[in-house]
């Protein structure tokens, strides 16, 4: 049975703070259906004053979903998959500074993206977050149509290529870079959300390189009108971190943001990110609106 959760919305079109959850626990199975309806219905939750082991972490990440091994940069030693976010005071850069939709340029994409905060700036580093159910929803139905029948490639070689941010050499964080071993993924440019049937754009700046099938210049003309609209200010929500402060956010219909406006200051979190169930598996009754 699906328990009540305490929750407080944060802003109008997404983003909910629930309260009095401990996710160090092994939480029984009601409290994950409520968390995971949350999820879906705020598309980005958030939850204070949690104390996070790597391991517990991991295990309640892995209660939504199988964890995902980023490609990329490399996990923790003992945990591969917590993924260490680090700005040290000398990096100029940080990860995850542009709007983007995790792991997008996977043939299947994370469904959702666990952040712990565990040293937090005195101030700034904030996040902001997007809702793309909410963008598609303000667009006419004309366009919404149009949308709906096209497809965009995705690819993570321009972001994690030499010259891209995400692979920018700093003290803080091992990353690869693709050059090479980037594939190119087609997904549809508006996705239906399996688990809500709510309509979200599915194209983002940082790995969306082109819409299938149409010539580069058409291409950029119309990314570029959606990518302006889809960061309105009224789709959005924005996270001040506190010590042991979690979001959880659904990549499904979500893009964010890492703020970097606390320079020669660190900022230190980890992040499990959950990958959909493999089709036909137990959990996968989730996805499939059963549970
Ligand atoms: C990320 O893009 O996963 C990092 C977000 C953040 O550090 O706020």
């Amino acid at each position: 049975m699906t328990q009540a959760l305490k929750i407080r919305r944060l802003a109008g079109a997404l983003g909910a703070e629930i309260l009095g959850v401990d996710l160090s626990q092994e939480l029984p199975a009601g409290t994950i259906a409520a968390i995971r309806q949350a999820f879906v219905e705020h598309q980005v939750i958030f939850f204070r004053d949690q104390a996070l082991t790597p391991a517990q972490q991991m295990a309640f990440g892995a209660r939504f979903g199988p964890l995902n091994i980023h490609p990329y940069v490399s996990g923790m030693a003992d945990h591969p998959p917590v993924m260490e976010v680090i700005k040290e005071p000398e990096d100029r850069i940080n990860f995850g500074g542009g709007w983007h939709s995790d792991m997008s340029f996977l043939e299947r994409p994370a469904i959702g993206s666990i952040l712990y905060a565990v040293d937090i700036p005195e101030f700034g580093g904030d996040t902001l977050f997007a809702s793309q159910a909410a963008a598609f929803d303000a667009l006419s139905p004309g366009l919404q149509r149009t949308l709906e029948s096209l497809n965009a490639v995705h690819s993570a070689a321009r972001e994690y290529s030499a010259e891209g941010n995400s692979a920018q050499k700093r003290k803080s964080m091992a990353i690869a870079e693709a050059d090479g071993l980037a594939g190119e993924y087609v997904h549809p440019m508006v996705l239906v959300h399996p688990e809500s049937g709510r309509k979200a754009l599915y194209v983002n700046p940082a790995f969306t390189i082109k819409i299938q099938g149409w010539k580069t210049s058409e291409s950029k003309a119309l990314l570029e009108y959606l990518f302006e609209h889809c960061r309105y200010e009224g789709f959005t929500c924005r996270f001040d971190w506190r010590p042991g402060s979690v979001a959880f956010w659904d990549n499904r219909s979500v893009w964010h943001f890492a703020l970097n406006d606390y320079h020669r200051q660190r900022r230190h979190m980890r992040r499990v990110t959950v990958d959909p169930w493999p089709v036909g598996a137990a959990g996968a009754r989730f996805v499939e609106g059963v549970a």
